[in-house]
């Protein structure tokens, strides 16, 4: 038997109604921000990725799923493993900044990364992916945190963790780094091999380590707080003094410097204690230099992503929905016919209705009706397609009427009207 992918999973129809309900929320939500759709494609020449995201970063370095194109050029192309590079491309593409004068987007959809999957990771997954452009005061850092902790709020969850950060900008961060990579290399040997390494290559990587036994060293560490320029640091004082004024409580954290190289000043994750090893939902920040360097205008830029399984598994269970309003049983295969007009008369009224297509006995049936959840079962047997009607059982009180074959569409109509009103 041919199984899935290893990493990928299929959302079943059972589980499609709370992705259906966390899309609509994102759709409501960020219309009343101000925040417009955006589609870009699946997948775009991986050097988008690999100058957006940084080549030292794991996703970059280790995780994309890249192939050759089919053609003689040799076009190399990546399946897209984040979504803020390629809406980026499309920003600088279709000069968007000149004719948006409120440049904010969002977008939905599936992202690859070829990580090992275990619970809450997987190699396809979906984010919400939230972006704004043009704005340098620090009170659109603090719209998009509020954005989303808005949207968890109207996705239903309740207990969650913001965790704040400045990484400094392109003037004060690479004096930083080169404090902490002095730092690092007195106590090289007893760091472990990726730590080691990414003393040379990215010295920031090492804050984001989670094996034990570096723990203390790293905590030891130069902080970035200590090593901010002065407009990094009033930005990043306005940025907490805006939170504070709207309630927001957060958590610093000098170590969240996150796993993609184009941040600059804030960074923030949203984490959760119920999700276990794979604890953040969502996580973002500002990218200043990321439009220029990937041949733009000098536009800031701020956003984040939200993982869609992540918030999905969180998320208290919703209603059992119904399959359909109303259940045609035809017992005789002669009244068939009679089935098939007012179906369709019903589902052009906006009524859900369903037939049994193979006409199996009343009480498989009456069995199948009650499953799908319908509230009216409408049936027709030798009796009724003599008298021209069909016997309507009312499934939430039990009762049932005669009601004629040309008023039944009419009938089940008016009742779920009555019903919705009611
Ligand atoms: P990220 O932290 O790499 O940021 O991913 C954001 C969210 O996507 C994570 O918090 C997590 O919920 C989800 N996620 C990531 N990898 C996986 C995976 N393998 N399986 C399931 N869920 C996953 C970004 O992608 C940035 N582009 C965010 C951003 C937007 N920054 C500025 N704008």
């Amino acid at each position: 038997m041919i199984k899935s992918i290893r990493g990928t999973r299929d959302i079943l129809p059972d589980e499609v109604g709370a992705w259906h309900r966390v899309e609509q929320a994102a759709h409501q939500l960020f219309a009343r921000y101000g925040y417009r759709e955006i589609r870009t494609p699946i997948f775009e020449e991986t050097q988008l990725f690999a100058r957006g995201i940084g080549a030292d970063t794991d996703i970059v370095a280790k995780e994309m799923y890249t192939f050759p194109d089919r053609d003689e050029e040799k076009t190399s192309l990546t399946l897209r493993p984040e979504a803020t590079a390629g809406i980026v491309r499309a920003v600088i593409e279709h000069h968007l900044d000149q004719t948006d004068p409120a440049l904010k987007v969002y977008a939905l959809g599936p992202m690859f990364r070829r990580e090992r999957p275990q619970k809450g990771r997987y190699r396809q997954f979906h984010q919400v992916d939230v972006e704004a452009f043009g704005i340098e005061r620090p009170s659109i850092d603090v719209e998009i945190i509020q954005l989303a902790l808005d949207y968890l709020r109207a996705c239903g969850l309740t207990e969650s963790q913001l965790i704040l950060n400045s990484v400094g900008d392109a003037k004060c961060r690479p004096a930083y780094v080169e404090t902490l990579r002095s730092a690092l290399r007195a106590h090289k040997d007893r760091l472990c091999a990726d730590c080691q390494r990414r003393t040379e290559t990215n010295p920031l990587r090492v804050l984001d380590c989670k094996v034990p036994e570096d723990q203390a060293i790293i905590e030891s560490l130069p902080k970035i707080s200590d090593h901010l320029c002065a407009e990094c640091r009033d930005h990043f004082a306005e940025v907490r003094r805006e939170l504070a004024l709207l309630e927001i409580p957060y958590q610093l954290s000098h170590r969240l410097v996150r796993g993609l190289d184009y941040y600059t000043r804030t960074t923030f994750e949203v984490t959760s204690a119920a999700l276990g090893a794979q604890n953040s939902v969502l996580g973002g920040g500002r990218y200043d230099g990321l439009v220029r360097d990937l041949g733009g205008p000098d536009l800031s830029g701020i956003g984040f992503a939200l993982g869609l399984e992540r918030l999905v598994m969180l998320m208290p269970p919703g209603p059992q929905e119904s399959r359909c309003d109303a259940f045609l049983a035809v017992l005789v295969p002669r009244a068939f016919d009679r089935a098939l007009l007012i179906q369709h008369d019903l589902r052009e009224a906006g009524v859900r209705v369903l037939v049994d297509h193979e006409a199996r006995g009343l009480k498989s049936q009456m069995k199948k009706a009650d499953k799908l959840g319908a509230r009216y079962v409408a049936i027709m047997g030798e009796d009724e397609l003599a008298d021209d009607v069909w016997t309507v059982r009312d499934m939430t009180s039990s009762t049932q009427e005669r009601v004629s074959d040309v008023k039944l569409a009419e009938y089940i109509e008016e009742k779920m009207r009555g019903r919705d009103a009611g």
